[in-house]
C-alpha cells in the first residue's frame, strides 16, 4: 500500500500530536476512589445517548494506558494531549483523592519515559456531580472550586507535564449543555446558558494563575473555533451570521484575549469588577480545535433563536454528516489572525479530524483513506494559513484512538486506532500507518 505523505512541510520545531479526553476513553469509573460525573449520570439517563452508550468501559485506558502509549511511541508523536477527571482528583468536588493523583501521575512518566511531552487539559467537560448538585457551572463558587483543582494537579504535576489546557471547548460545554441540553448536565437555558459561559472564562483565567503559582510555565485554553459561512448575502443572513459569530466564537475568545464582552448590550452575564483582568491573564498559546466550517441562514420566522445553523446539499461529509472543507480551515486561521492582530499568542490546533466509521476487512485492517485524505486536505490547508502569516506550532489530531463520542455513544468513530469495544484489540488503522509516516518525513527533513 502506498502511504507517502504528500503533506508539506512545517519546519523543525513544529509540533505532533494526537488527543483524548478522560470520560471518552478511560473507563473504570468506580475505581480508586473516583465520584461520579455530570456525563455519568447523563449517560445512564435513558434517551440521553445513542443506544443508551456510556463511558463506564470505554476504551478501559486506565488499566491499558501502558500498552497504549507505547503504541502512541509507536506513532512517533512528540506530544499527547489528555484530560484530567476532576471526580478522581476530588470525586465530592473538595477533598482530595491522592489514588487519582497518582494514576495520572503513573501516565506522565509512562509518557516521558516514551519520550512524548505529557500536554495535559484540565477539564473536558466531566465535572463531579457533587458540585453540580450546587447549581454546577451556573454558580460562581464553582470558579474557586475549580481553581483549588487546578492549584492540587498542579502541585502534583507542573513539574512534569509540559503543557497546559486550561479547559475544553467551553462553547460546546456551554451552549450543547447547558443551552440546548443534548450534552451533561442536560440544561435547556437558553441564551441564559451565557452565564455558564462567563464562569467558565473565569474559570479559565483563575486556573491559569494556579498553575503558573505552581510553576506551569506553558498554559492555555483549548477552545473549538469556526469559520462562520452565510448562505448568502442578504442583510438578515449577513446579520444572523455575525451575531452566531458572535456567540460562537468571539464571546469565547474575546475575553481572554482582549479583556472585552462582545456580548454588551445583547446578553449581560452577571459579573464582578475585576473579572475580565482575571480572564484575560496572559497566555501562552491558544490551543484551536476545529472541524469544519458552519453554514449559517437568517432564523426561521418564530424560531426562539436568532439564526439557523445549516449544511447546504452537495458537498462533501464525514459519517457524522460533517461537511469537509479544508479551505475552511485556513480561511478561519487567517480571519482569526486578521481580527486579534498581535494580541493573538501562537496556536496549536488541539483537535481535528473527523468520523469515519470503516470497519476491520476480512484481514483485520482497517482501510480509512478518507480519513487520510481529510486530514492530509487539513494539513496543506493549515500550511497555506502558515504560510499567509498565521503563527502556528502544532498539530494534535483528534483522536489517537475511537471511543464514546458523547450523545452519539460509540456510533462515530475519530480514530487513528481503531478499538473493538468487546474485546479491547486496538488495531492501527491505515491513517495511523500514514500518519507515523508523515511524521517520521516531517522529521526526516530536518
Ligand atoms: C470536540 C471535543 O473536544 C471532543 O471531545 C469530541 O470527541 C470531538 N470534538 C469530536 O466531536
Amino acid at each position: 500500500m502506498s502511504l507517502m505523505s504528500d503533506v508539506p512541510h512545517f519546519g523543525n520545531d513544529f509540533l505532533w500530536g494526537v488527543s483524548t479526553a478522560s470520560y471518552q476513553i478511560e473507563g473504570a469509573v468506580d475505581a480508586d476512589g473516583r465520584g461520579r460525573s455530570i456525563w455519568d449520570e447523563f449517560s445512564h439517563t435513558p434517551g440521553r445517548t445513542l443506544g443508551g452508550d456510556t463511558g463506564d468501559a470505554a476504551c478501559e485506558h486506565y488499566r491499558r494506558y501502558g500498552d497504549d502509549v507505547a503504541l502512541m511511541a509507536d506513532l512517533g508523536v512528540d506530544a499527547y494531549r489528555f484530560s484530567i477527571a476532576w471526580p478522581r482528583i476530588q470525586p465530592d468536588g473538595v477533598d482530595v483523592e491522592t489514588r487519582g493523583l497518582d494514576f495520572y501521575d503513573r501516565l506522565v512518566d509512562t509518557l516521558l519515559d516514551h519520550g512524548i511531552e505529557p500536554s495535559a487539559t484540565l477539564f473536558h467537560w466531566d465535572s463531579p456531580l457533587a458540585l453540580e448538585a450546587a447549581g454546577g457551572w451556573q454558580n460562581r463558587a464553582i470558579t474557586d472550586a475549580f481553581a483549588e483543582y487546578a492549584h492540587v494537579v498542579g502541585e502534583r504535576l507542573a513539574d512534569r507535564v509540559t503543557r497546559w489546557f486550561t479547559l475544553n471547548e467551553t462553547v460546546v460545554f456551554t451552549l450543547l449543555g447547558h443551552g440546548i441540553g443534548v450534552h451533561a448536565p442536560g440544561k435547556e437555558l437558553g441564551f441564559d446558558a451565557m452565564q455558564v459561559a462567563w464562569h467558565q472564562l473565569l474559570a479559565h483565567g483563575k486556573a491559569v494563575q494556579a498553575l503558573r503559582a505552581a510553576g506551569a510555565t506553558l498554559v492555555g485554553p483549548a477552545n473549538n473555533h469556526t469559520q462562520v459561512r452565510p448562505v448568502d448575502d442578504s442583510p438578515e443572513t449577513l446579520d444572523a451570521a455575525a451575531l452566531f459569530d458572535l456567540v460562537y466564537n468571539r464571546a469565547f475568545l474575546d475575553p481572554i484575549l482582549t479583556g472585552t464582552w462582545p456580548l454588551l448590550g445583547i446578553v449581560d452575564p452577571v459579573a464582578e469588577d475585576g473579572d475580565l483582568a482575571i480572564i484575560s491573564e496572559p497566555i501562552d498559546f491558544l490551543g484551536i480545535n476545529s472541524y469544519n466550517p458552519q453554514y449559517i441562514a437568517a432564523a426561521p420566522p418564530g424560531s426562539a433563536v436568532p439564526f439557523d445553523m445549516v449544511t447546504p446539499e452537495g458537498l462533501e461529509y464525514n459519517d457524522f454528516g460533517w461537511p469537509i472543507i479544508p479551505d475552511g480551515f485556513r480561511q478561519m486561521l487567517v480571519e482569526m489572525q486578521e481580527r486579534y492582530g498581535d494580541a493573538l499568542p501562537p496556536i496549536l490546533i488541539t483537535e481535528n479530524g473527523g468520523a469515519f466509521n470503516e470497519e476491520p476487512d476480512a484481514a483485520g485492517r482497517v482501510r480509512d483513506q478518507r480519513r487520510i485524505d481529510y486530514t492530509a486536505a487539513h494539513l496543506t490547508a493549515l500550511r497555506e494559513a502558515m504560510d499567509a502569516g498565521v503563527d502556528v506550532r502544532g498539530y494534535f489530531h483528534w483522536s489517537f484512538m475511537d471511543n464514546f463520542e458523547w450523545a452519539e455513544g460509540y456510533s462515530q468513530r475519530f480514530g487513528l486506532t481503531y478499538v473493538d469495544y468487546a474485546t479491547q484489540e486496538r488495531i492501527p488503522k491505515d491513517s495511523f500507518h500514514w500518519y507515523r509516516q508523515m511524521i517520521a518525513a516531517q522529521k526526516g527533513r530536518r
